[in-house]
């Protein structure tokens, strides 16, 4: 395995790590994001065996112990199961995450006590850049998710958002959402629940203008446009979760 970096916008890295392996032939991609600044923050941990591939790829941007930040979507061994090694090689690090995920796990499992964001509140990284973290519960799993946005470029860490199969290219101007569905119908990650589609358009006011997934392509163009299909059809799929539920309880 390899780890690819690319810039996907100014400042901020894509670290991909292509896993043949996973919902083959199509296989599956881990995406961390670095976001350089004088205060430079990760996003996304990598699993913690693909740390020393993460870790590598991070030092051919900068010196690993200089990072600052360590964040992600939720908890889970893809976004966060290589934290405490990050704190280890980075002495002034810290985990940045909302309330939920500090009450619920962070603050146990987290070698260094992690700060605690409130839903929207923003960390100024330095150099113009500077994230915005949004509460996302349930979004598209686990009740402590959240997104980050990074403002200066315009950028959504979208997390496990617009999940999709196989190794595209590291930034496409292409559909991200058909794929999307493909995989949602595929893995079922996503906990469907009724104000997913507000969740997400709460995402779209934002007018992202690169999409930065977890597993997939980042996107460039009108995150808004893409974020507000992505709603759509979560409403379809929930629509017909409940119809589903109604023909049970009829029959
Ligand atoms: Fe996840
Ligand atoms: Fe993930």
């Amino acid at each position: 395995m390899e780890t690819r970096i690319s810039e996907i916008a100014d400042g901020i890295y894509r670290l991909s790590t292509f896993v043949p392996q996973i919902a083959p032939p199509a296989g599956f991609t881990f995406n961390s994001f670095l976001i350089r600044g004088e205060e430079p923050l990760l996003f996304h941990t990598g699993l913690r065996k693909m740390f020393p591939l993460n870790r590598d790829a991070v030092a051919k941007i900068i010196p690993v112990a200089e990072l600052k930040w360590i964040a992600f979507g939720h908890y889970e061994a893809d976004e966060c199961g290589a934290m405490n090694e990050w704190l280890a090689v980075a002495p002034n690090a810290q985990v940045a995450h909302g309330a939920t995920g500090c009450l619920v796990s962070l603050n146990d499992m987290a070698d260094r006590a992690p700060r605690v964001l409130a839903d929207g509140e923003v960390i100024e990284l330095g150099g113009g850049k500077r994230v915005r973290y949004i509460d996302t519960p349930h979004t598209p799993h686990g009740w402590d998710a959240g997104v980050m946005m990074e403002e200066e470029t315009g950028t959504l860490m979208c997390g496990d958002l617009f999940t999709q199969l196989g190794d595209g290219p590291a930034l496409t101007t292409g559909d991200v959402v058909g794929p999307a569905m493909e995989a949602e119908n595929l893995f079922k990650y996503s906990a469907l629940n009724p104000t997913m589609a507000v969740t997400i358009r709460r995402l779209a006011a934002f007018a992202p203008r690169t999409l930065a997934l977890m597993h997939g392509p980042s996107f460039a163009g009108d995150g808004a446009a893409a974020l507000g299909a992505l709603a759509e059809d979560y409403e379809r799929l929930t629509a017909s979760a409940r119809m589903a539920i109604a023909e049970s309880t009829a029959a």
